[in-house]
């Protein structure tokens, strides 16, 4: 007997608050026509003053307990990736679950920026595999506006806020890749290329700190591997090109999406986008296409799902399921 780790309920969670591109044209030197033509991106959600990403990640929580027609009594853990935690410490994680009502289980922070989801989904896998909990919530939750420099054109126009949230649970399975579940993952960092993309802020500085990017190099490096990582997890589900049905990548620009679709063979059409209402939500991009991706009647069960993204670290990674 094999144990899969199969998804049982999604749901994700918007601020209410849209920021359309022309929004900014009065901040900064930029236009909707540059954002769009060279990102994709035509609005995004902005937190409201006072909300937390505790606050995103618990609705969203709630939305995949909803849609599972599970509660929090029925859930052994919460893994939740992001990088604007409500405080240092605790985790963002022990907030939902309390939030929750949650007495039971345990509860911890991923920190891999944009890659963050992938990074959880697979530790929750992990954990699933090893029979250390049956049924896990995994959460990628973020308000990235908190860490703009509002004076900085190349960055303030490309993130947004959000949350998404999936349930994992064991299931048997045979072993082999006709199986619904996680089948198979691939996971990368390079500390070396950490200075182009980070937040100058920590306990170094005392202060939470702005994002910096160098736009153009992270460009180069997400377009060479993000191809290269799905290639590697497909191949390790024993799949190729020809059986994905979707694939629901990092949502940060529109450009970068399509030349890795281009590279991995696989038309646009079978792309899950969402970048061009979310922006770049980081840890939750992913999570939150999923979700909008099954309401939209995109993804249906048995349907094979690659998940793919790159960012601060650099991190990147992929994982091959099938819904
Ligand atoms: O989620 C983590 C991973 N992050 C990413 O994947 C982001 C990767 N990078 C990108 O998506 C793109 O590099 C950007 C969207 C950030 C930028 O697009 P680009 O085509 O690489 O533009 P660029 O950085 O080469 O800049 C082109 C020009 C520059 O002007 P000059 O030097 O050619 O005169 C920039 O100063 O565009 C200028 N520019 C802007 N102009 C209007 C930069 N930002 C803006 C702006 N509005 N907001």
């Amino acid at each position: 007997m094999t144990v899969r780790s199969v998804v049982r309920g999604v749901g994700h969670c918007l601020p209410e608050r849209v920021v359309p591109n022309a929004e900014f044209e009065s901040l900064v030197d930029t236009s909707d026509e540059w954002i769009r033509t060279r990102s994709g991106i035509e609005r995004r959600h902005f937190a409201a003053e006072g909300q937390l990403t505790s606050d995103l990640a618990t609705q969203a929580a709630r939305a995949a307990l909803d849609s599972a027609g599970l509660g929090p009594a029925d859930i052994d853990a919460i893994v939740l990736a992001t990088s604007t935690p409500d405080l240092t410490f605790p985790a963002t994680a022990t907030m939902v679950q309390a939030a929750l009502e949650m007495e039971h289980g345990f509860a911890f922070d991923v920190q891999a920026v944009c890659a963050g989801f992938v990074y959880a989904l697979t530790t929750a896998d992990a954990l699933i595999v090893a029979g250390r909990a049956r049924r896990v919530l995994v959460i990628g939750a973020e308000i990235f506006s908190r860490l703009m420099d509002w004076t900085d054109r190349s960055t303030c126009v490309l993130f947004g806020d959000g949350a998404g949230a999936l349930i994992l649970e064991a299931a048997e399975g045979t072993g082999t890749n006709a199986d619904r579940g996680l089948l198979s993952a691939d996971l990368h960092s390079d500390g070396r290329f950490r200075d182009i993309l980070h937040v100058d802020g920590g306990t170094s500085t005392g202060t939470t700190g702005h994002l910096r990017m160098q736009g153009r190099e992270v460009f180069r490096h997400a377009v060479e591997k993000l191809a290269e990582t799905a290639h590697e997890a497909l191949d390790r589900a024993g799949l190729g090109p020809q059986d994905v049905d979707w694939i629901v990548p990092h949502q940060a620009n529109l450009r970068i999406i399509t030349a890795t679709a281009q590279r991995m063979q696989v038309p646009l059409e079978r792309v899950v986008l969402t970048v061009q209402d979310h922006g770049n939500t980081s840890a939750a991009s992913i999570p939150l296409a999923l979700s909008v991706g099954v309401g939209r009647g995109q993804i249906r069960p048995g349907q094979v799902v690659v998940i793919e993204a790159i960012g601060g670290g650099l991190a990147w990674g992929s994982v091959v399921l099938r819904w």
